[in-house]
């Protein structure tokens, strides 16, 4: 299962990290995926926010930066 976090310390939550959760949340359960989204901790890199980190089964975890809502909906689509 692949499994999004998305950064809600204090930087990405003054950019609307806590609004792309819900709406993070709303896109999966429509399109009933398999992916499991959860908050996080500040991942280091908030002067990029708003950040997510993306873990895979047997690969690497990758941080995005600067994640839209648009970019983040297409990121559930092609997982
Ligand atoms: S608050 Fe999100 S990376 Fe620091």
């Amino acid at each position: 299962m692949v499994t999004l976090k998305i950064c809600t310390g204090r930087t990405c939550s003054d950019h609307g990290s806590k609004y792309l959760f819900d709406r993070a949340e709303a896109e999966n359960c429509s399109r009933k995926t398999l992916v499991k989204i959860e908050p996080c901790a500040c991942l280091g890199r908030c002067e990029q926010a708003i950040n997510i980190k993306v873990e895979r089964p047997n690969r690497d975890p990758q941080i995005l930066n600067k994640i839209t809502g648009p970019q983040l909906a297409k990121i559930i689509q092609q997982t």
